[in-house]
């Protein structure tokens, strides 16, 4: 299955995408992540990227592009991938498809996560994630056993610096902008399935579930 995950900011994108990247056996490619790991780093890239994740702007199509390109051709992507937090514009749509086409393989299904944007400021602001392994927690729906502990590796659990809420606005204002025609943009292509983000993180897994159990079932999917 070759999945894209769309929702804004705090829909829960992250949470659903490793689920089912556990159950259906497919890597969970997230450029959200992938910034964050070169973020660590201390060259020209990370010198050019940090100043829009950092502002909660997006990085330039050209960047992306190239990033993930590179990445869903790797050989564990051989089954499928689910991408979360790509595309973002419709000039990334529209690579994507190009490279996708070019494979012979198109999107198997987009999933719309869709919650509220008081619901999206609640969930971020009580988001923790681990630095080490970016497992995704919140204090109060999904906390850790041991505070600030990192249940997978042990990791310490901090903040994102993004995740302060004048950046949480802008991140919202900016996926309303520039994301959301992505949702028109797929729905006309007949793959795009909607979700209530809103329900609680198992209530939506059911959901999740409910979508992809069948095109997990089929070959060609
Ligand atoms: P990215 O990391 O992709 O951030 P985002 O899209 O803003 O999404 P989030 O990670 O904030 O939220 P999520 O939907 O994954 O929610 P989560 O599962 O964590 O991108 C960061 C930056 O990188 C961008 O601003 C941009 O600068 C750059 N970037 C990335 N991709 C790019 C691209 N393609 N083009 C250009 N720039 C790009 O859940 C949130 C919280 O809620 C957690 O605490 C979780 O435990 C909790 N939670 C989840 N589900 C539920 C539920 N159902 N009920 C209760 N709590 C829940």
């Amino acid at each position: 299955m070759r999945l894209v995950l769309l929702g804004p900011p705090g829909a829960g994108k992250g949470t659903q995408a490793a689920r089912i990247s556990a159950k259906y056996g497919i890597p969970h490619i997230s450029t959200g992540d992938m910034f964050r790991e070169i973020l660590k780093r201390d060259d020209e890239l990370a010198r050019k990227v940090r100043r829009y994740v950092e502002a909660g702007d997006l990085v330039p199509d050209e960047i992306v592009v190239e990033i993930v390109k590179e990445r869903i051709h790797r050989p564990d992507c051989g089954r499928g991938f689910i991408l979360d937090g790509f595309p973002r514009t419709i000039p990334q749509a529209e690579a994507l498809d190009e490279i996708l086409e070019a494979d012979g393989t198109p999107i198997s299904a987009a999933l719309y996560l869709w919650v509220t944007e008081d619901t999206a400021v609640m969930r971020l602001s009580r988001r923790r994630v681990c630095e080490s392994c970016q497992a995704v927690y919140h204090l109060d729906f999904n906390p850790p056993r041991s505070p600030g502990v990192c249940d997978r590796c042990g990791g310490k659990l901090v903040q994102r610096e993004d995740d302060r809420e004048e950046v949480v606005r802008h991140r919202i204002r900016v996926y309303r902008e520039q994301t959301e025609p992505l949702l028109g943009y797929y729905r006309e292509k007949g793959v795009l399935r909607e979700i209530d983000g809103n329900k609680s993180i198992e209530q939506v897994w059911e959901d999740v579930q409910r979508v992809l159990d069948p095109l997990a079932e089929c070959g060609d999917c």
